[in-house]
């Protein structure tokens, strides 16, 4: 390892990787490990410390996960979080137990307490809100411990042997509910762990070029650009390490946003690589003909750009290296790693089967998506692109409901332009997760001069989420969206209705198709 590491000790919580965010936002690199993980592998990663996530689980369940008593001989500071707390407790000699109804169960914003003696709490206020989650408790803390922390119903909210660096928390420092929780993450790593903060974004980009280079040495590598984030630091972090070897191949498929395609094409310009556009829009546009049912467009378009994108490695032939844009929350999704197969590609909707390579390069593979934006910026992607929202593979082909054609798609293309240019304007774009526009298969009545007119309705969508698993939609000041539409029926043709969509997910998806 070129950089110290935390391990988090995964017992199942439902905010693991939000504990591995913390960490690696304070400068420190951490990776999550499942709790079985055998304890020689551990210690050949050489540890600073290792955090135990919380778990859904009560110490005495028959089946609750446990830690290896190993661990606590390692000689490595312990953080036990929540479930991870009570473990650290029950292993140590201490005694947990269901809390009784109204006394030590705890669930949400807590007030609490700390000893800013002890080093977690170090330099912190010595009362604020924490965000607790818990049934059980500790009611007897573990021999060498002290309480730290308590709240008004539980006398053991934060415990700490500081001779043998063991402490233990009741409630989430990971979440934002907790008012110093990063602060608290903070002290572990560089009080108690003694963390030198070595991990960067701009020493990471050195260490993956001698990484890669390492790897291919002379071998070809092929990539599918997207266009999205992820494709393109990967494209670019492999452009700076191995130049000419690599090759990507951007299909265009006709159906992106407004210049997205020039802006990609440019963007790479900077790197002496093979970069294959394949503007394949009639293809496309064709092969989208008389279809509007959504998961047909869908289906079209994936198996679409595979054929594609095979006809082009066709004529690259054997290459060594595919290169994908996997990044770390898919890697924990999927297991941690135990899976190796090819996942199917989230922005392309699915990869080639007989592209004849040796072997799949994930240079993001551990890399959080704020750290690959972090990424893209060091090698100096623009920024449009590193800050790219979210685009679904078949692009605007599910924004236009019904039947696709070429009018609809730059009609759709030119009003959520205008949308993105106001808000961009009105410095909304922190505030939205991703929005863009619809155009609907509805026509109305409306009026324009002292004419009729009778034109599409055009909806606006815009939603606030942190996963996109649920969503809420975006409370967009009236004046923008008055901004909008007043912009939009006057400048592009065939609209002449304008709707805001106030559907949070579920019950409506993000996506109209
Ligand atoms: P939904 O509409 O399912 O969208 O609430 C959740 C997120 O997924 C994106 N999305 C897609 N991405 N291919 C993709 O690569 C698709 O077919 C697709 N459909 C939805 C959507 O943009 C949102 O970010």
């Amino acid at each position: 390892m070129d950089h110290q590491v935390v391990i988090v000790l995964d017992f199942g919580g439902q905010y693991n990787q939000l504990i591995a965010r913390r960490v690696r936002e304070c400068g420190v690199y951490c990776e999550v490990k499942p709790y079985t993980t055998p304890i020689a592998q551990l210690r050949e990663l050489d540890p600073i410390g290792i955090i135990f996530t919380g778990g859904p689980n009560s110490v005495y369940d028959p089946n609750a996960p446990h830690a290896d008593p190993e661990l606590f001989t390692l000689g490595v500071p312990i953080l036990g979080i929540c479930y991870g707390c009570q473990l650290l407790a029950h292993h140590l000699g201490g005694r947990v137990t269901a809390a009784q109804a109204d006394t030590a169960r705890e669930y949400g914003r807590t007030e609490t307490f700390f000893d800013p003696n002890c080093k977690l709490f170090r330099g912190l206020p010595t009362e604020s809100v924490t965000w607790m989650s818990h049934g059980d408790y500790m009611e007897q803390v573990p021999q060498g411990f002290s309480l730290v922390a308590h709240s008004d119903a539980c006398p053991n909210v934060g415990i700490c042997d500081e001779k043998r660096g063991f402490y233990g928390v009741q409630f989430h420092p990971e979440v934002n509910h907790t008012q110093y929780g990063t602060g608290m993450i903070r002290n572990f790593l560089y009080e108690v762990c003694k963390a030198k903060g070595d991990w960067t974004m701009g020493d990471y980009k050195n260490i993956a070029i001698r990484q890669i280079r390492e790897k291919v040495g002379a071998g070809k590598v092929l990539l599918a650009l997207s266009g999205g984030v992820d494709s393109s630091v990967a494209a670019a972090l492999v452009a700076e390490a191995v130049g000419r070897q690599l090759t990507c191949v951007f299909v265009d498929h006709g159906l992106m946003r407004l210049n997205e395609g020039g802006e990609v094409e440019q963007a790479f310009s900077k790197w002496d690589i093979n970069f294959v556009r394949v503007n394949a829009e009639d293809l496309f546009l064709s092969k989208l003909s008389g279809i509007s049912e959504p998961e047909a467009k869908r289906k079209i378009i994936g198996e679409e750009f595979i054929r594609v994108f095979e006809a082009q490695a066709k004529k690259i032939g054997q290459v060594d290296y595919l290169c994908q844009g996997t990044i770390y929350p898919d890697v924990i999704e999927s297991g941690l790693g135990a899976s190796a197969t090819i996942k199917s590609h989230h922005n392309v909707g699915g990869l080639p089967d007989y592209v004849d390579f040796k072997e799949i390069i994930e240079p993001l593979r551990m890399l959080f998506k704020d750290e690959v934006r972090q990424l893209g910026r060091e090698l100096g992607l623009p920024e449009y692109l590193v800050m790219r929202q979210p685009f679904p593979g078949p692009g605007l082909a599910i924004r236009v409901i019904g039947e696709v054609t070429k009018e609809k798609l730059d009609t759709l293309r030119l009003a959520d332009f205008i949308f993105r240019d106001e808000v961009a304007k009105a410095n909304l774009e922190d505030s939205m997760s991703q929005y863009f526009a619809v155009l609907t298969n509805m026509r109305s009545v409306g009026v324009m001069g002292d004419g009729r007119t009778y034109d599409y309705t055009l909806a606006l969508r815009s939603v606030t989420t942190s996963d996109f698993m649920t969503a809420d939609w975006t409370r967009i000041p009236y004046d923008v969206l008055d901004r909008v539409s007043v912009r939009i029926v006057n400048e592009v043709p065939h609209i002449n209705r304008i709707v805001y969509d106030i559907t949070s997910k579920p019950p409506a998806t993000v996506e109209w198709e």
